[in-house]
């Protein structure tokens, strides 16, 4: 039995104080006994004031991204070691605006996941076809070679701690949530492919979230799809009262 998994990924948004009162408000808000696990991604300047707001609950922290490098002359970035230095338990890592908006490939994310690995912080690697792809049919296509490319040498134990999220770009960000059914064949479809590429215990164990317009009024219907393990939740997430909602329905 997979143990559900929200995450919030508050993407570049808050002020210090509204991420502090957010991540308190979830802190004293969630059951101790919730049958989720549960994260919030802040903006990487506030991560450390949100781990302390958080701490001693069951709420974990991650990054929203990170650099592959371990230091360096990479002005603007952050590394992993530096994530987990200050308290991240996870790093999401080919986000959908990573990939679109900043033209990260495949491969780029594969670097990371390695270095996120080997420090012990927990991917969180997302996957999704563009609108233009599913109405070409290449749904299946996009995804596999995301999955490939951004698993690449990633090996059955490591899975361990890797978690999946598909989110459709169409559906981030829009209000136009994926159906269901819609987004179960893909969910079924990454099982699938983890199976083939490593085995049913990986596929049987690793948690897939699905992302992309959830909000509480629509988690429970997808949650209760068999193959949906939890939701990467966006713009819901910058609510406590819409973000506990979305759990409670977990
Ligand atoms: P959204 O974003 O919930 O605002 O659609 C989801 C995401 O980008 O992770």
């Amino acid at each position: 039995m997979r143990r559900p998994f929200i995450a919030g990924n508050w993407k570049m948004n808050t002020t210090k104080a509204d991420a502090v009162a957010l991540a308190s408000a979830l802190a004293s808000g969630i059951n101790a006994d919730a049958n989720a696990d549960v994260a919030v991604c802040p903006p990487g300047v506030y991560l450390d004031a949100v781990v302390a707001a958080v701490s001693g609950s069951a709420v974990a922290v991650g990054a929203q991204n990170m650099h592959h490098e371990a230091s360096g002359a990479y002005t603007g970035e952050l590394s992993g070691g530096m994530l987990q230095d200050i308290g991240c338990t996870y790093v999401i890592l080919g986000h959908s605006e990573r990939r679109h908006v900043f033209g990260e490939s495949s491969s780029d994310v594969n670097k990371k996941v390695h270095t996120a690995l080997a420090l012990g912080l927990k991917p969180i690697v997302c996957v999704g076809e563009l609108l233009e792809e599913r109405e070409a049919g290449k749904t299946a296509d996009v995804n596999s070679e995301q999955l490939y490319g951004s698993l690449a040498g990633v090996t059955a134990e490591q899975m361990a701690n890797v978690t999946l999220a598909y989110e459709p770009v169409w559906a981030i960000g829009t209000g136009k949530v994926a159906t269901p059914e819609q987004a179960e064949a893909v969910h079924a479809d990454i099982r699938k492919f983890l199976a083939y590429r490593y085995n049913d215990e990986v596929a049987n164990s690793v948690r897939i979230q699905y992302g992309g317009s959830v909000k509480p009024g629509n988690a429970n219907e997808l949650l209760s799809q068999p193959n949906i393990d939890g939701a990467l939740v966006g713009g819901a997430a910058l609510s406590a009262e819409s973000f506990l909602g979305i759990i409670a329905a977990a």
